[in-house]
């Protein structure tokens, strides 16, 4: 069996549920936020796994890998820097990883650099998905083949390939879940009201996740069971530039004060994402007089939104092991470092254990489809939390009850 690194730390008592679920992420229980530099990764026979030596032909060929990830700002990209840094050094690839704090100009400058460098591989999750294609021009032009990471990078024919999430699937998991809360299809008479918040418009993702969930509710809103007293139900009135909390925090504010000052009650608050919910909980926090409890949604599994999950601040999120994102963009990556052409074979091939699609119809980025691997996420509530992130070992579990991620 091929797989990376089972951990001592996920040993005997929790062996059942990483196989069932991911025995990639059982690696990623070392917290890679002080991994090595990348001049010190290393050797590939030192970091291979013995049963892995023999497949492995490429680790000892090494090469460089640039990882362009969009802010450290935002949560979930430190976790996803440290994994896919610690995917490629233990492999024996050096790993040049920048971050552009959220900064287009920045982003550009940093790819420059990495292309400059004379990188082997690009990894990309782009700020502004619409702004890169010169650069990524360049990276061509240099040979550099470019993996679109999580967020599909538009209008380039630069990229061989996608790495993401199923990201309607997201959306979906989040309005059915309140179908479900509220039991909307024996509602009868009965209404509820809601609000929505999505992402970053300059993400490609944002309106996939935005849509997914829309699309669900949708015929509820159509119904009159759901009723959103803002009236907007637009992803470009509802949309969070960069997914900034204190943006989503303000808008939130404006609509509890125009439209529930008057006691009207508040039941839904639909958020693509756990940055933008954390600021629309501080919204209900501070701006909304109800005394019900809110559902709140949202994505990732950020660390202060589990706690509020944990205090029943907010409802759930969906989670996506990005540890397994970062061990199937290892496999891509590698396959495309020997010439190779991946396609759902690699599925198989490289031996993940977690849920995987091969998709060659949904992502189009103007230049035609982008071949893409979409795994599978999942949703977490307080009742879950420790079935999924921290027996799987993705976090670790405080003895006051919150949960640490571990990247
Ligand atoms: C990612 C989400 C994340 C958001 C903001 C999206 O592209 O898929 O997981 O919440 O960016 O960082």
């Amino acid at each position: 069996m091929k797989k990376k690194f089972l951990s001592v730390l996920l040993a005997a008592s929790m062996m059942a549920t990483v196989l069932a679920g991911c025995g990639a992420s059982a690696d990623t229980a070392a917290p890679a936020a002080d991994a090595p530099a990348a001049e010190e990764a290393a050797p590939a026979e030192e970091a291979a796994p013995a049963d892995d030596a023999a497949a492995d032909t490429s680790a000892a060929a090494g090469g460089t890998v640039g990882i362009s990830m969009p802010t450290q700002s935002l949560e979930r990209w430190n976790r996803d820097g440290s994994y896919l840094k610690e995917q490629f050094e233990g492999k024996g690839y050096t790993v040049e990883l920048t971050y552009s704090d959220n900064k287009i100009d920045q982003q550009v400058k940093d790819i420059e650099g990495l292309i400059a460098d004379n990188v082997n591989l690009l990894v990309i999750a782009a700020i502004d998905g619409e702004s890169l294609t010169q650069v990524l021009a360049d990276a061509k032009a240099a040979g550099i083949p470019v993996i679109s990471y999580d967020r599909l990078i538009m209008n380039t024919d630069a990229i061989s390939y996608y790495v993401s999430f199923d990201n309607y699937t997201v959306g979906k998991l989040q309005g059915q879940y309140v179908v479900d809360a509220l039991d909307l299809d024996n509602a009868g008479d009965k209404t509820y009201n809601i609000e929505f918040t999505a992402g970053d418009p300059a993400d490609n993702n944002a309106t996939f996740f935005f849509n997914g969930a829309y699309d669900t509710l949708k015929p509820y809103i159509d119904k009159g069971t759901l009723v959103v007293p803002s009236g907007q139900t637009k992803f470009d009135q509802v949309a969070t530039a960069q997914w900034d909390t204190a943006t989503a925090m303000e808008r939130f504010q404006n609509i509890l004060g125009s439209y529930y000052s008057d006691g009207t009650q508040l039941d839904v608050a639909l958020c693509s994402n756990d940055s933008t919910a954390l600021g629309v909980t501080q919204a209900i926090q501070s701006d909304y007089a109800g005394k019900n409890s809110v559902i709140i949604t949202g994505q990732d599994g950020d660390e202060a939104n589990l706690a509020n999950i944990v205090d029943d601040k907010q409802t759930m999120t969906v989670y996506k092991a990005v540890a397994n994102e970062a061990v199937a963009t290892l496999d891509i990556g590698e396959a495309l470092l020997k010439g190779e052409t991946p396609d759902e074979g690699l599925i198989k091939s490289a031996g993940w254990e977690f849920e995987c699609t091969y998709d060659t119809e949904s992502y189009d980025n103007g230049t035609g489809v982008i071949p893409s691997y979409l795994l599978v996420p999942i949703v977490v509530t307080k009742e879950n939390i420790q079935k999924e992130l921290v027996d799987t070992g993705y976090y670790t579990m405080d003895k006051d009850g919150y949960a640490h991620p571990v990247g």
